[in-house]
C-alpha cells in the first residue's frame, strides 16, 4: 500500500473501529481469506494488493448506517434492511471521492452483487461484476457464517463450505468457489450440497 493510501485507509479504519469494532475485525479477517482465494486464482501481485485493500474497506459504508440497525440483535424490518443494504452505495461514494482509492471504489460498490444477477445495488450479473468483488462476496459470506451475526449463530468451517458450494453458480462465481474450496478443502473431501434459500448483507 502506498503511504498516501495507507494514511487514508488508517483514518477510515480508525473511524470504523469507533463506530463498530465487529465490522473492523470482519474487514481484517475477510482480507486474509480473500488473499488465500486470490492466490488460488493466480492473481497478479497488483491484483492481490487491490483485493486486500478492497476487502479491508468493503463495508466502510456502514459508517453511514444507524447504530441501532448496525448493532441490532434482532431481525431487521424491510425498511431497516434497505438502510443496511445502502452501505454498498455509501462506501462507493466515500471512496470514489478519494483519488488514491479510485480502483477500490467500484469493487466495494459491487461486493453484494450476485453471479445470477439477483444481488444489489445494481443487479449486475456474471462477468459484469468485477472479479475482485466476486472474490470478496465469497470471503465475506464465509466470515459471516463462521463468526455468526447478532441475529444468527456461527457454523463450522465445513458447514460454511457446504453453504457456499450450494450457491456455486447462483450467488457466487463458480471459479471463485472452486478456488475457495481448493484453499479450505485441499484434499477434496466430499461435502453435501442441498440448495437452501440464503441471503447475506
Ligand atoms: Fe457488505
Amino acid at each position: 500500500m502506498k503511504q498516501v493510501q495507507f494514511d487514508s485507509y488508517q483514518a477510515m479504519e480508525r473511524a470504523m473501529v469507533r463506530k463498530d469494532l465487529a465490522t473492523a475485525r470482519h474487514h481484517s479477517r475477510v482480507a486474509e481469506v480473500c488473499l488465500k482465494i486470490g492466490s488460488h486464482l493466480s492473481l497478479s501481485s497488483e491484483e492481490l494488493a487491490c483485493l486486500e485493500l478492497s476487502a479491508l474497506l468493503h463495508d466502510i459504508g456502514k459508517l453511514g448506517v444507524d447504530d441501532a440497525i448496525l448493532k441490532s440483535a434482532t431481525s431487521l424490518s424491510e425498511g431497516e434492511w434497505a438502510q443496511m443494504r445502502a452501505h454498498a452505495e455509501i462506501g462507493f461514494r466515500l471512496l470514489r471521492g478519494l483519488e488514491e482509492f479510485s480502483g477500490v471504489a467500484e469493487i466495494v460498490h459491487s461486493h453484494h452483487e450476485r453471479w445470477d444477477g439477483a444481488g444489489y445495488p445494481r443487479r449486475l450479473k456474471g462477468h459484469e461484476i468485477p472479479l475482485l468483488a466476486r472474490v470478496i462476496a465469497v470471503g465475506d459470506t464465509f466470515d459471516a457464517l463462521v463468526h455468526g451475526r447478532p441475529y444468527r449463530s456461527a457454523v463450522s468451517e465445513t458447514e460454511a463450505l457446504q453453504e457456499i458450494m450450494r450457491h456455486r453458480g447462483t450467488q457466487f462465481d463458480p471459479d471463485v468457489v472452486d478456488a475457495f474450496a481448493a484453499w479450505l478443502n485441499p484434499v477434496g473431501l466430499p461435502v453435501s450440497v442441498h440448495a437452501t434459500p440464503y441471503g447475506m448483507v
